[in-house]
């Protein structure tokens, strides 16, 4: 299934409760979660209350991306704050096998990202234990920024490594991803799409979600 995470990063935080309503109006079916700590990126953003409110605030299961050093530490927090997924980057942890299983041991799916210039090769050893993968197709830190191509070769080799090994983790994509750069994500074999500025920054977001959704069906109607 293809589903559409919007990422709340780009939205109006004065009004974030009626701008993830429109989202789910819209067909998202996750709402993706940026968490940034001004030292594993150059950016500061939210943490576990912002995280409290949204789960009152909406049935969408929330994926928590943690752009920060150290998640093991937090971890929990987010959990008891109504995290669904919660997501690790590999640069970020030393002990990833141990940090993934910390994660489950909490009761939520766990992910792993890699940034752009992370080979999908390192993940070989995780892969078993992981719910999803997430590539960034930008570097992190933003929303807004433009679309790094060769993520694509990267999904495309996680989809094969998934299949030799007979895997079940979903393929994530986040950065860049709108209008013009949706149907080849899908294509290439993303299933789960964040999208920020393009939900966002302009227009209505009920209304852009339903469109990114549409691009999103057609192109995996076309792949099939
Ligand atoms: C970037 C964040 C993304 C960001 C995506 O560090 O992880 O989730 O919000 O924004 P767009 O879709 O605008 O690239
Ligand atoms: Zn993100």
């Amino acid at each position: 299934m293809i589903e559409l995470a919007p990422s709340i990063l780009s939205a109006n935080f004065a009004r974030l409760a009626e701008d993830v309503q429109a989202v789910a109006e819209g067909g998202a079916t996750l709402l993706h979660v940026d968490v940034m700590d001004g030292h594993f990126v150059p950016n500061i953003t939210i943490g576990p209350p912002v995280v409290a409110s949204l789960r009152k605030a909406t049935a969408l299961p929330l994926d928590v991306h943690l752009m920060i050093e150290n998640p093991d530490q937090y971890i929990s927090a987010f959990v008891d704050a109504g995290a669904d997924w919660i997501s690790v980057h590999q640069e970020a942890c030393v002990h990833l096998h141990r940090t993934l299983e910390h994660i489950h041991s909490q009761g939520v799916n766990a992910g792993v990202v890699i940034n752009p210039a992370t080979p999908a090769q390192l993940l070989e050893d995780v892969l078993d234990m992981v719910d999803h993968v997430l590539v960034m197709s930008v570097n992190p830190g933003f929303g807004g920024q433009k679309f790094i191509a060769n993520s694509l070769v990267k999904v495309r080799k996680l989809a094969m490594m998934r299949a030799a090994r007979n895997a079940s983790f979903r393929i994530e994509i986040d950065g860049g991803i709108g209008e013009e750069t949706i149907a080849e994500a899908v294509l290439a074999g993303v299933e789960v799409l964040v999208s920020g500025s393009a939900v966002f920054s302009h227009g209505n977001p009920r209304e852009n979600s339903q469109r990114l959704l549409q691009l999103a069906r057609d192109a995996k109607l076309q792949k099939v």
